[in-house]
């Protein structure tokens, strides 16, 4: 994963030495035509191993055998090894926020538990989309679910999940006698989720996968003390508890708590889909309206949406006009003591930048439909202009009418566009659609979306290449 190699631009300085070579072996040894035959050779033959040297050349993330001992690599490993602890494990001691307020512990031991209500089964944590990391069970564990030895509608063996530090996201703490005590949320919860190898839930985890089973709406809901958060958007518990059952699964409305908008123009509700946090290497703005750096945003998220401790602060977020939520609560400049976030950060972003998008498994699309559809993508349906190879992405903004829809989402951010989506690993993130709030419910749609838009005159037979090569990325 760490390996990868970049020849397309290595081989530039490749190419340039090989002219060099050629033009330097013709004037010495131009005298006839048989020593310049074998000075081409000899130019050929260098050019090869120098290119297969420079091809073989790993870029700075490699961190193969052979370059462990150099200290910059030492510390980039580990880096990128603190980084997914952070990702997968860390709250920022946002525990205060998910049980201290909202009492969402309370809501999973359930009352039998010294919660309140029926507690959440590992059933019930499934069915909201919660993952479990196969390989954080014991294998008598194991052994017991698939003998069905363990009672999967127990809110009792959620708990013992959360023990095994076993769910995905979620962090249990616990007392000294074992009581569950707290919950906090990470990452993980919804940039992450398992391959389905042991059950529908759980297997082997994802990083950087977007978790598009996630009813994060949902699990807010359990909460018996909705009041405060509906204080802050000032509405009514009920309209806030609609809101929420509105989101629907692998989404969530980042900016609601900075404008307090939870519903689009055209009265449709505004969430986003959770995007990729892998093949995000290389991309310069994050998040689907470009708000900043994946460094800034992960400061944001900690902060102001996982409600982490931490030091964040952004002037743009200081305007009562388009942000009077974050204005009233002063998001644009959060500071505690100590800083639970801020040094972190750079093992996070060090982390995220080391998971490459996945590559699709063999036989999930045509081949030779892919190979015609990719010649579509960078001449005839010019998608190229904007998702440039190698990252299927320019680093640039666009306003919606240059890509044919309604401005809401880019006028709540503050570049007022939208990002071109890196489009690496999009077999991975089909579920929940395409597009920020996932408008388009296929590929097939996203194509005729653009033919129609840039009169781009496709046949039927053409967009289907061209969705055979998105499914190929
Ligand atoms: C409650 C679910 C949730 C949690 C928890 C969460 N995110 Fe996100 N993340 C989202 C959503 C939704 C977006 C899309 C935001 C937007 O553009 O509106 C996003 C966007 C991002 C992006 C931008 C991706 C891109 O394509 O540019 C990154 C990077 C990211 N999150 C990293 C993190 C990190 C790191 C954490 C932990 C500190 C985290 N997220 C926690 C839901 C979540
Ligand atoms: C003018 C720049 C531009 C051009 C040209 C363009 N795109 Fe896009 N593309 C974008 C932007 C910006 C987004 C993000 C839109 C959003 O999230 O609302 C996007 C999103 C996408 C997505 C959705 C990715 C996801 O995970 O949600 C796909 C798929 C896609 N483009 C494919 C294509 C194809 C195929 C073409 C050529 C027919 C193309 N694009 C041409 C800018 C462009």
């Amino acid at each position: 994963m760490l390996n990868q190699r970049i020849p397309g631009i290595t081989f530039l300085p490749c190419l340039f030495e090989h002219t060099y070579f050629i033009s330097f072996f013709k004037n010495v040894f131009m005298r006839s035509k048989k020593q310049s035959l074998i000075a081409v050779l000899m130019a050929t033959f260098i050019f090869f191993i120098q290119c297969s040297k420079i091809l073989e050349k790993p870029v700075v993330d490699d961190l193969s055998d052979h370059n462990k001992k150099n200290p910059f690599n030492e510390h980039k490993k580990s880096l990128v090894s603190d980084g997914k602890d952070i990702f997968r494990f860390d709250t920022f001691g946002d525990e205060d926020f998910w049980s201290g307020l909202l009492h969402i512990d309370k809501a999973i031991a359930g009352a039998n538990h010294g919660g309140f209500g029926p507690g959440i089964s590992p059933k019930t944590a499934l069915a909201v989309g919660l993952k479990v990391d196969a390989d954080a069970l014991p294998p008598e564990v194991i052994a017991a679910i698939r003998s069905g030895a363990i009672n999967l509608d127990d809110p009792a063996t959620t708990i013992a999940l959360l023990k095994l530090n076993a769910v995905l996201g979620v962090k249990g703490n616990f007392s000294s006698e074992g009581n569950l005590q707290s919950i906090g949320i990470t990452c993980a919860s919804c940039h992450s989720t398992v391959d389905n190898s042991f059950a529908p839930g759980i297997g082997k985890r994802l990083d950087g996968w977007p978790n598009r089973d996630l009813n994060v709406g949902t699990i807010i809901s359990l909460t018996d003390n909705a009041q405060p958060i509906a204080n802050l958007l000032h509405v009514d518990e009920p309209t806030l508890r609609n809101v929420l059952s509105l989101w629907g699964p692998g989404k969530f409305a980042a900016v609601l708590f900075m404008d307090g908008k939870a519903f689009r123009p055209d009265n449709k509700i505004a969430a986003n889909l959770i995007p990729a946090a892998f093949g995000l290497r290389g991309i310069d703005l994050a998040t689907y309206t470009g708000w900043g750096s994946i460094k800034y945003w992960n400061s944001f998220v900690g902060n102001l949406e996982m409600h982490g401790k931490g030091n964040f602060f952004d002037p743009r977020l200081n305007d009562p006009a388009k942000y009077p939520i974050a204005v009233e609560n002063h998001f644009y400049n959060v500071m505690n003591t100590p800083d639970l976030i801020t040094p972190k950060l750079d093992a996070l972003r060090a982390y995220q930048h080391s998971i490459d998008a996945p590559k699709p498994p063999a036989g999930s699309f045509d081949k030779f439909a892919a190979l015609r559809g990719r010649r579509i993508f960078f001449t005839k349906a010019k998608c190229d202009n904007c998702h440039a190879s190698p990252l299927y992405a320019d680093n640039k903004l666009h306003t919606a009418a240059e890509i044919g829809i309604d401005d809401f989402e880019a006028m709540r951010s503050p570049t007022g566009k939208y990002r071109t989506t890196p489009l690496g690993g999009l077999f991975a993130r089909e579920k929940g659609g395409f597009y920020h709030d996932g408008r388009f419910a296929t590929l097939l749609d996203v194509v005729n979306h653009y033919d129609r838009h840039n009169r781009l005159n496709l046949s039927r037979k053409e967009k289907a290449d061209l969705v055979e090569y998105l499914k190929s990325l």
